[in-house]
């Protein structure tokens, strides 16, 4: 089997982790990339945190200005979800790999794949950042609304892709096949993940994969632990850091990640396996439901300026 390279890769929300996405694959798999989002102003704020990290890396001599230019010239946003059928903010089907970073709501992913997979030509991998939802589920959706030979070839284009926050930093990738995912689909997305410089592991599809299901049961009872007023944000924290020599504690990274996507993932643990003992904290919810969502709005457990 010869192994086709992403030669043009097209990301789909330009929240962090979409960015941090776009990031390692135009500066460390050089390849150019397109980030459609359907707002203006997250598209404008994210080319101007991308131009800053390309000089933040010069500033360290990570690349050279030549360097950073061609990293520059492989970034380019276009407004909209990318499945609109053709017009402005549609992907092209010059593009061989699009990966999908949109928030973690199951209805919106399950959508979004469904138009995806209709648009785009089986050749093209659709790959899918989710942290938790079932990727054999996204593949039947790419599959949908087709013939029976159609539907195969849609869905075995489909795979998990997971990166770490902040993706620039983290060295990892999970990735997961789905139950219907060719093995050509899954040798393309390793290839692909190590030219982003990171190293990979495979997961099985199931709640939460590797990553999140130890993950975010630590962070919820993380949650809990404060909500029953056994101790400080502080002091669970610091107990992470410095018992267990983690680089930040529960709620900090909680914090990092967003309190809406933790909820979001602990939902979807919760609903898929049908164990009690992933509810979630109801603090959690709480805050969510206040707008406290971590870093990026301002406030969570901490407060951020
Ligand atoms: N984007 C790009 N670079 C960033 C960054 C960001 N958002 N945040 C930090 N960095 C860079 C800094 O620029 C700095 O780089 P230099 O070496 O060039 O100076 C480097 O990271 C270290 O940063 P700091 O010195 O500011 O701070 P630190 O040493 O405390 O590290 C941290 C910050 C990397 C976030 C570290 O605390 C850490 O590793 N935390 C744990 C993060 C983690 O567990 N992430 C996984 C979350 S789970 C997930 O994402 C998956 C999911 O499905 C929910």
């Amino acid at each position: 089997m010869t192994l086709q390279s992403i030669r043009k890769a097209a990301i789909i929300g330009a929240g962090q982790m979409g960015l941090g996405i776009a990031y390692v694959s135009a500066v460390h798999a050089k390849i150019p990339i397109t980030i459609y989002d359907p707002s203006s102003s997250v598209l404008s704020s994210a080319t101007d945190k991308y131009k800053s990290l390309i000089s933040r890396d010069v500033s360290k001599s990570r690349l050279t200005s030549e360097q950073a230019d061609e990293a520059l010239s492989r970034f380019s946003t276009s407004q909209g979800d990318g499945s609109e059928g053709g017009g402005e903010g549609s992907i092209r089907d010059d593009v061989d790999l699009v990966i999908e970073a949109i928030p973690e709501i199951p209805a919106l992913k399950l959508g979004l794949f469904k138009r995806l997979g209709n648009a785009l030509t089986p050749s093209t991998i659709l790959g899918s950042n989710t942290s938790s939802i079932s990727i054999t589920k996204l593949a039947a959706s790419a599959g949908s609304g087709m013939g029976k030979e159609e539907s195969q070839e849609s869905s075995q284009r489909v795979i998990g892709i997971h990166y770490f926050n902040p993706v620039p930093v983290m060295k990892l990738v999970e990735i997961i096949p789905a139950l219907q995912t060719s093995q050509q689909t899954i040798e393309r997305a390793k290839a692909f993940g190590k030219a982003c410089k990171k190293e990979v592991t495979t997961s099985t599809d199931s709640p939460g994969f590797i990553a999140n299901a130890i993950l975010m049961p630590m962070i919820n009872e993380a949650i809990m632990v404060l909500e029953r007023g056994i101790a400080s944000p502080q002091d669970i924290d610091k107990t992470f850091q410095l018992g267990m020599s983690h680089p930040m504690g529960p709620l900090k990274l909680a914090d990092l990640i967003g309190l809406d996507t933790c909820l979001n993932i602990q939902r979807v643990l919760h609903t898929e396996t049908g164990d009690s003992k992933y509810r979630p904290a109801t603090l959690l919810g709480r805050m969510v439901d206040a707008g406290w969502v971590g870093r990026k709005g301002g406030r969570g457990f901490y407060v951020y300026d």
